[in-house]
């Protein structure tokens, strides 16, 4: 890029007006993650601004440019969320009218979020790319002005004050600065200001494999659409980059990481666990992207800052968050073990788990001679996942690692179970016991060994009891000794033979 260009971008950021909507967020040091990390770790905390993202920054210095006759005619864009919310602030602060196009599927929660700032908004299509194309077409017919979420000089601008904030704010060497790429706009402003004033500093874009149209554009050397992105993050779900945005990166930018779904989880729970916060999925990319970097090149004692850029989450997601972030941790091995279906392998399978602490184990009785067992360990590390498979593998036990198994994360481990020709004098019983390390270990050996277990599923929700479910085979004359075994053992149970919906789906 000639000197020109860049002195045009610098001088565009320090005359950006954002700050009649934005605040300068602050740039906090993560503690928990610099010392897990063994580097210093920064987080420019976007995610605290009004509309909790960064996106009013490009918004609103974008139209706050506009004449008042551009005003008078008003501003249409596309969006699935932050842009969106960001138009429709600017909008309320200048005193215009906004129409917001967003896909039908898009949440009723951005949505509203976006009306209640007085914005008007059309719901069209399936997707961001059909919102897009109508969005235009109402810029035609009504004379709207359009504004663009990323590929636009004055959008671009105004997102690289973020760069020209973290440098007034961060006077010490910095290694790299992480930075989430949906679009490009955000990377393209903050790289901007940076190489113009001090160059040193990397410049790293962090995308999600399944979103990453910047990273297969840098590498084909122009603009590859893709035909389908991933929309775990729907905040860079982008399947086409801007010409602007994808010719600056292309020439500022240092690097790139591709990250998956789990790990953007893990650095969710990384940023809440020093922050408190909960970011979206983009959100959090730049941490994910940073822990990946330092993993690759083995940095030690770095000061490194991730852009924290976004928290639109919907609560309803949060649930798939915590599961995947003990797996994009690695702090959870899943696997699927193979036992003999013997009496007493239930429990050798137990005592091989030793001490540590089950998260999961699902099974039901399927096959005469071997029973496949779903085991959730919890782990401090993957390091320790062959030193358990060699455990496993003495007794005989074959273990298959899950780790990167979609069908089983998602699907298989709610769907052990069924019914099975096996299951003769079966009894089903719901059983609680207080939640602690090892207690589910307990529970499996202080099992009678004379009666079979023909179904079993327990998963740690992280609450105060663990909720279990075990199918016993139990000849009629074996009954009464069989209630009095089970008062014996102290947990609250219920019996659950009679229940329909164990006959429904289950006997
Ligand atoms: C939270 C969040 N992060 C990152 C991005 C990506 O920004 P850009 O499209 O400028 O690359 C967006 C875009 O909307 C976003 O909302």
């Amino acid at each position: 890029m000639t000197d020109k260009r860049l002195l045009g971008y610098l001088q565009r950021i320090l005359n950006a007006r954002v700050y009649d909507v934005a605040i300068e967020s602050p740039l906090e040091r993560a503690n928990k993650l610099s010392a897990r990390l063994g580097n210093q770790v920064w987080l420019k905390r976007e995610d605290t601004q009004p509309v909790h993202s960064f996106k009013l920054r490009g918004a609103y210095n974008k139209m706050s440019r506009l004449s008042s006759a551009e005003l008078a005619r008003g501003v249409v864009c596309a969006s699935a969320g932050n842009h969106a919310q960001g138009v429709a602030l600017s909008a309320r602060q200048l005193g215009c009218q906004a129409v917001v196009v967003m896909p039908v599927t898009t949440p009723k929660l951005k949505s509203d979020a976006v009306r209640d700032l007085g914005a008007q908004i059309v719901l069209h299509g399936d997707s961001y790319s059909d919102a897009y194309s109508h969005a235009l077409e109402l810029e035609q017919q009504h004379g709207y002005v359009f504004v663009h979420p990323f590929d636009d000089p004055d959008v671009i601008a105004g997102q690289g004050t973020i760069g020209m904030e973290i440098l007034r704010q961060h006077q010490h060497p910095i290694h790299a600065v992480f930075v989430a790429i949906g679009g490009g706009g955000l990377i393209s402003g903050v790289a901007a200001y940076i190489k113009a004033v001090r160059p040193e500093i990397k410049v790293i874009g962090v995308q999600m494999g399944d979103s990453d149209a910047m990273i297969q554009s840098i590498d084909a050397g122009s603009v590859v659409p893709l035909h389908d992105v991933g929309l775990f993050s729907d905040g860079t779900a982008v399947k086409v980059v801007g010409t602007e945005t994808f010719r600056l990166t292309r020439e500022l930018v240092d690097g790139f990481v591709s990250v998956d779904t789990d790990a953007v989880c893990a650095a969710i729970k990384d940023a809440f666990e020093d922050t408190r916060s909960i970011l979206e999925p983009a959100g959090a990319m730049g941490i994910a992207g940073m822990k990946q970097y330092i993993a690759q090149h083995g940095l030690q004692g770095e000061r490194l800052v991730a852009i924290t850029c976004g928290a639109n989450m919907n609560f309803d997601r949060l649930r798939f968050v915590a599961e995947r972030a003990e797996a994009g941790e690695e702090r959870e091995a899943l696997l699927a073990v193979t036992i003999p279906e013997q009496r007493g392998s239930f429990k050798r399978l137990c005592q091989t788990i030793g001490q540590r602490n089950v998260t999961e184990f699902s099974y039901r009785i399927s096959d005469e001679r071997e029973a496949h067992v779903l085991v959730g360990l919890a782990i401090s590390s993957r390091g320790e996942l062959p030193e358990i498979q060699q455990s496993l593998a003495t007794e005989g036990f074959a273990a298959l690692d899950l780790k990167d198994d979609e069908l089983a994360k998602e699907h298989l481990r709610y769907m052990v179970g069924g019914r099975s020709r096996l299951v003769g004098n079966e009894r089903l019983y719901r059983f609680e016991f207080p939640e602690r390390p090892g207690a589910l270990v307990r529970f499996l050996s202080s099992m009678h060994p004379s009666w079979n277990i023909s179904l079993f599923h327990y998963r740690n929700q992280g609450a105060d009891y663990g909720r279990i479910l075990v199918g016993i085979q139990v000849p009629d004359e074996e009954l009464q000794a069989f209630a009095d075994f089970i008062d014996t053992l102290g947990y609250r149970y219920a019996d659950e033979t009679a229940n329909p919906v164990y006959h429904l789906f289950l006997r």
